[in-house]
């Protein structure tokens, strides 16, 4: 397999390039648009064809990478159901399965975040997006995001995962990129037992609590993001 952790220096948002070196295909998750150039140079090294481009939720803190590189490569710009990305190809459910090569993704809807928030679980790791990070849950962004439903998520959902299961986050917090479930069951404080895990987030994050659509989250859902400086990288007709 091929596996690249990607940040975001401006954002400290984290990206994801999952690759099947005997398929020769790939998924990318949450790319932000100042790494397109870098993804295209991965990609182009593994001789690999980019087949989703896979967003956890809407983001309110960085441009998206996905429309640029969607019409670069000719990929499928896929996100959970629930209105967030206008702009996708393919509404994602629970349950639903994405095959690239010979491995397969495994959507989790996660909402709470956003009400679009999914996770992707693939082999022995999770891709949480800003719902689960390590040592807290995220703060609910704009519409719709809500700290008790996140909370449930990330009980119900997240936690029920193996514990060994590595978690690998939408953004760098602490300067921290990835935990694990049993980690998270037994030192997160959002979900200690004895918390009441939606007051705790609703008090730490406070004013980032943005309920409010940004300029940035209007860009991603319409796919809006300044797409100039890309080659054409689409893969040869199968
Ligand atoms: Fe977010």
């Amino acid at each position: 397999m091929i596996f690249r952790q990607l940040v975001d220096s401006r954002s400290g948002a984290l990206g994801y390039l999952l690759g099947d070196p005997i398929g020769q295909e790939a998924v990318v998750i949450d790319a932000a648009h100042g790494l397109a150039d870098e993804y295209r140079r991965l990609l182009h090294h593994h001789g690999l064809a980019l087949r989703y481009l896979a967003e956890t939720h809407l983001h309110a803190d960085h441009l998206s990478a996905a429309p640029a590189l969607r019409e670069a490569t000719g990929a499928r710009l896929v996100a959970g159901e629930g209105g967030g990305w206008a702009c996708s190809d393919l509404a994602l459910r629970h349950g639903d399965l994405l095959h690239f090569g010979e491995e397969t993704l495994e959507v989790l809807h996660v909402p709470g975040h956003t009400p679009c928030s999914v996770a992707f679980r693939w082999r022995d790791r999770v891709f949480t997006g800003d719902s689960l990070l390590p040592g807290a849950l995220g703060c609910p962004e704009g519409p719709g995001g809500d700290a008790g439903t996140l909370c449930a998520s990330a009980r119900n959902v997240l936690l029920g995962l193996p514990g060994e299961i590595l978690v690998f986050p939408g953004r760098l917090r602490n300067g921290r990129r990835v935990t694990t479930i049993a980690e998270e069951r037994e030192t997160n404080p959002d979900l200690a037992a004895g918390v009441q895990c939606a007051q705790a987030v609703r008090r730490r994050c406070g004013q980032a609590t943005a309920a409010q659509e940004s300029d940035v989250m209007i860009n991603n859902r319409q796919c809006a993001a300044d797409r100039s400086g890309l080659d054409r990288l689409r893969p040869p007709e199968a």
